[in-house]
């Protein structure tokens, strides 16, 4: 069977940019794109911006036939009710986002997100029809103790728990080291994580979604080492933190096939 993933490159903006921002960085970013002739049909882009920036964000690509996806970086494991300060899915899917991001180490870490909580929330997104960005990685503690994959692996595993075979999902592979630290893992290394993690979803969603299922890496990358991650058979994209709020870098890292090399 022979599956063609289309790559994804997608840009996690974090707590970054206000919506007035947003509206001049997409309008830019937009510019740049079709100025390069980008082909959104071979490499998918996405950006995550902040909840308040939603809303203009969707009024933009709209009005601006934008083709770029957009999502945001949380969602509440609840449909509604007394959950104050939690933003249901529903409300995300009524904004045209297509992707939520599930489980970044930044809300493992600062909001003491767990697996049980993170798989209620990949369920949750699901049920409002949106595609999860199912985050994991491990820490540089959990590298010298575990290896590279055993934490991640055991985080997709608990991830997936209960979805129904071919569930629609994307996972991103950001070692928590090399997040923000200018210190990217390697393709191999990156590499040798992507495989058991696409086993894991083979496992648990059947052969189908392993197969068709993106993998991206995420970890410092920028335009100078995307090429060398994409060449990697099981790595089908990257969640750009940094290099995602530079026009210039982050059409770069879009257009790497273009780049190869640089
Ligand atoms: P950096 O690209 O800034 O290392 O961030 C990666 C990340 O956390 C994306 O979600």
């Amino acid at each position: 069977m022979v599956v063609t993933r289309t790559p994804l490159i997608a840009g996690n903006w974090k707590m970054n940019l206000d919506h007035l921002q947003a509206i001049a960085f997409v309008q830019k970013l937009d510019w740049a794109l079709k100025d390069a002739k980008h082909d959104f049909a071979s490499v998918e882009v996405a950006v995550f911006p902040p909840f308040t920036d939603l809303r203009s964000v969707q009024t933009l690509v709209s009005a601006d036939k934008i083709e770029f996806a957009y999502g945001a970086q949380d969602l509440s494991a609840h449909a509604s009710g007394a959950y104050t300060g939690e933003i249901s899915g529903a409300f995300l899917s009524a904004l045209g986002c297509g992707y939520v991001l599930v489980g970044h180490s930044e809300r493992r870490q600062y909001h003491g997100e767990t697996d049980e909580l993170i798989a209620a929330k990949v369920k949750a997104a699901i049920a409002h029809g949106l595609v999860p960005v199912i985050c994991v990685g491990e820490t540089a503690g959990d590298l010298e103790e575990h290896g590279a994959s055993a934490v991640p692996v055991a985080q997709l595993e608990a991830a997936l728990a209960g979805l129904p075979k071919g569930a629609d999902i994307v996972v991103a592979y950001e070692p928590v080291w090399a997040i923000g630290s200018g210190q990217a893992a390697t393709p191999e290394q990156a590499e040798q994580v992507a495989l058991p993690l696409r086993a894991v979803v083979g496992r648990v969603l059947g052969d189908a979604a392993a197969a068709k299922t993106r993998i991206l890496y995420g970890g410092s990358v920028g335009a100078s080492n995307i090429a060398g991650f994409m060449r990697e058979p099981n790595i089908d994209g990257a969640l750009v933190g940094g290099a995602s709020l530079k026009i210039n870098d982050f059409s770069a890292i879009i257009r790497y096939q273009k780049h190869v090399g640089v």
